[in-house]
């Protein structure tokens, strides 16, 4: 049988998560799922020494790209350091050296991901990022697949777990702000820093990812218009409460006459809407299309595991295309079909 070889790039919150549900899965379970086996070979971190207790040693360790760009038994780079560079390089060498790539980073995919869709169809490699939009949650592979057959009208959704959580905490618990946003980033929620998340900027650049998908327009992270919640207070949440209503931070995209509008900003919800109830760490989406009508995604949306579960998700996925000689089968095409520009200020 067939053994997959993965390489981690990083190995913080999503990079040990991951790990650790590869690692708990037993062979047999990937043999039936993926008809191969599936191993870690290599772990790329900055500093290797903090890291090697926590990595068996059968596992390499290491600082040092090149090491993984020339192995030619790695087939799945995943990269979970986060930022825009040296991960962006690091993305595009591995493909370039015949290497699928698994990327959660929402950063580098708000404004590159074209660049790197391009060079994994280019390279006849798989990209894979499910993970970089909404956590846990099956959001980007329904859009590029089981959704495929519908004009996709309208996405609205809670789309970041930090904000949420502290949302949550400060209107349920009565917890301050600085309180529910260190347990946030205690939790492994929050970004490396959470000024991306207070400010809306990380639940803009899944707005601008999903568009890509829904809408086939070329958005990126600069085309939506976005408020955060740093603003919103104890006392906004305590009125709102009053009038039936909670305060949420939604992202939304939306076809209007003139093209596709992208936004983030925090909304007051009816209580009893759906999204109202969403709470904690969970996101949740609503998808309207022509042919679907509404479908509504939920669940964790930020997390060591849940992260992790969309990571190996992708990995596994890959494997299987892999295993059947059929990586890069989605191409560019998905996302080549430009007819909306982004609008609104
Ligand atoms: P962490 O900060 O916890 O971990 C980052 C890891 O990457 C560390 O192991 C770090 O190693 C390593 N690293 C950073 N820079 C480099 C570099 N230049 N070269 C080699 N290794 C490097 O991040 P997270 O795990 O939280 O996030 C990883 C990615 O996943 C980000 O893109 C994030 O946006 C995304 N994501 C995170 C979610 C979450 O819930 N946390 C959810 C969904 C996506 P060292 O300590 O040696 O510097
Ligand atoms: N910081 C992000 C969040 C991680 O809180 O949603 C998941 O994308």
């Amino acid at each position: 049988m067939k053994t997959i070889q993965v390489a981690l790039l990083g190995f913080g919150t999503v990079g040990s998560g991951t790990f650790e549900v590869i690692m708990n899965r037993q062979r047999e379970q990937f043999a039936h799922k993926v008809g191969a086996d599936l191993v870690v070979k290599t772990v790329l971190v900055r500093h290797p020494a903090k890291y090697r207790e926590q990595i068996p040693d059968q596992v390499q360790l290491t600082d040092d790209i090149d090491q993984i760009l020339a192995d030619e038994d790695i087939d799945i780079v995943v990269e979970l350091i986060g930022g825009l560079e040296p991960a962006k390089t690091y993305i595009l060498k591995a493909l370039a050296a015949g290497k699928s790539v698994v990327s959660a980073n929402k950063d580098l995919i708000a404004v590159a991901g074209r660049e790197i869709y391009a060079a994994a169809a280019k390279a006849g490699k798989d990209f894979m990022f499910e993970a970089a939009a909404m956590g846990a949650i099956p959001i980007v592979h329904p859009l590029m697949e089981g959704l495929s057959a519908n004009h996709i009208e309208e996405i609205v959704g809670i789309m970041n777990g930090t904000t949420n959580y502290i949302l949550s905490k400060m209107a349920e618990e009565g917890w301050s702000y600085d309180q529910a946003l260190a347990e946030a980033t205690r939790l492994g929620y929050a970004e490396a820093d959470p000024t991306a998340d207070v400010e809306g900027l990380d639940a803009g650049r899944k707005v601008a990812i999903l568009a890509n998908l829904a809408f086939h327009c070329p958005a990126v992270f600069d085309d939506v218009y976005i408020e955060g919640i740093t603003k919103v207070t104890a006392v906004d949440i305590a009125y709102a409460a009053r009038f039936g209503y909670v305060i949420k931070l939604l992202g939304i995209a939306n076809k209007q006459a003139e093209g596709v509008a992208l936004r983030v900003y925090p909304a007051l919800i009816d209580k009893r809407h759906p999204l109202a109830s969403v709470n904690d760490s969970f996101n949740a989406a609503f998808v309207r299309g022509d042919a679907v009508d509404e479908a509504m995604f939920y669940g964790r949306g930020a997390g060591k595991l849940p992260t992790a579960s969309a990571v190996v998700g992708d990995i596994i996925d890959i494997s299987r295309n892999i295993v059947c000689g059929c990586e890069g089968r989605l191409g560019d095409s998905t996302y080549e079909s430009c007819c909306f520009l982004p609008i609104d200020e």
